[in-house]
């Protein structure tokens, strides 16, 4: 699977999306006075989505050695030169909203969610690495590792309408590619064995959900829609549409469909689903 391809899905309405955001955004700083100043600085003051995110990305990052107008600058850059980052951003916030029951709406990623902010550094953090800027690029991925408890290298590649929730221990390695709404829990490693230099790290296709803990190791194809349990450990590549667990995996169960946009954590024929909102 190449970017091109892994790009060519799903582009957000942006100017939607920015929309919704400010009404969301009025709406709580008229509810609750207390978090009105803060939201006009993160979302009200601002004239467009692109504007804001480059706002909210600089100040979850800035740190004492790139004070917030210096990483902000550098986040600009980025934004302008590459639309996809914002849009992907906006996929994301699409995704969590659609996915996570625990969601109520597009401002309580885009204000709260390390995993939504971790995936958004990496995007400048990748940017920075394919402008052959590696230094600042690992500064960022350091940043973020320190910051929110997620190791992402600046190289992966990760595709949009990604949602990472709750985030805390989630690292992949340098050479792994994520397609298109995938859905990762805490605790997931997308990792090398230890022994293969090179490419080393899986390749996860279009609409994986991959469970909390769960760590899959080498370079493994996960298939589009399949479904990694939470705690199993993989070792080889899987069928799509096929649910894998255990140490070391093993397909279980019957096929599952789209199961990173469903959060579909159980069988399809038992139907009943949101079990991560703990
Ligand atoms: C993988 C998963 C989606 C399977 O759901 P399912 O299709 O309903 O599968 P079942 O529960 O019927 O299980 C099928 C078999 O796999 C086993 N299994 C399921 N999850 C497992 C796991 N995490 N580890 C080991 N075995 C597991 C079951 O015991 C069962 O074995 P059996 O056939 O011998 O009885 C689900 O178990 C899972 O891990 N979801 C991720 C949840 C998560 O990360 N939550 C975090 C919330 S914060």
């Amino acid at each position: 699977m190449s970017l091109a391809e892994i790009r060519t899905e799903r582009v957000a309405p942006l100017g939607d999306v920015w929309a919704r955001l400010r009404v969301e955004a009025a709406g709580v700083a008229a509810e609750e006075p207390m978090l009105a100043s803060f939201i006009n600085a993160a979302v009200l003051r601002h004239g467009s989505f692109v504007e804001a995110l480059a706002h909210r990305i600089a100040a979850k990052m800035a740190d004492p050695q790139l004070d917030v107008l210096l990483i902000h600058d550098v986040v600009n850059e980025a934004i302008k030169a590459d639309g996809e980052i914002a849009e992907a951003a906006a996929a994301d916030m699409l995704a969590i909203d659609e996915r996570d029951p625990a969601c109520r709406s597009l401002l309580q990623p885009f204000l709260y969610h390390k995993g939504f902010h971790a995936v958004q550094a990496y995007r400048i953090s990748h940017w920075l690495w394919n402008e052959g800027r590696e230094a600042l690029a690992f500064h960022i991925q350091s940043r973020v590792s320190e910051r929110f408890g997620v190791d992402i290298h600046p190289a992966a590649r990760i595709g949009r309408g990604i949602m990472m929730d709750h985030a805390t221990s989630v690292v992949i390695g340098e050479t792994a590619v994520v397609g298109n709404d995938v859905s990762i829990l805490h605790e997931v490693t997308l990792g090398g064995t230890g022994t293969a230099g090179g490419d080393r790290h899986p390749k996860i296709g279009n609409g994986v959900m991959i469970g909390a803990g769960a760590k899959i190791l080498g370079n493994i194809h996960i298939g589009d829609e399949a479904r990694v349990a939470a705690g199993s450990v993989v070792l080889k590549s899987v069928e799509s549409r096929c649910t894998v667990a255990g140490v070391p995996a093993k397909p279980v169960g019957g096929p599952c469909d789209q199961p990173a946009k469903t959060m579909d954590q159980v069988q399809i024929a038992d139907g009943d689903l949101d079990t991560q909102d703990d």
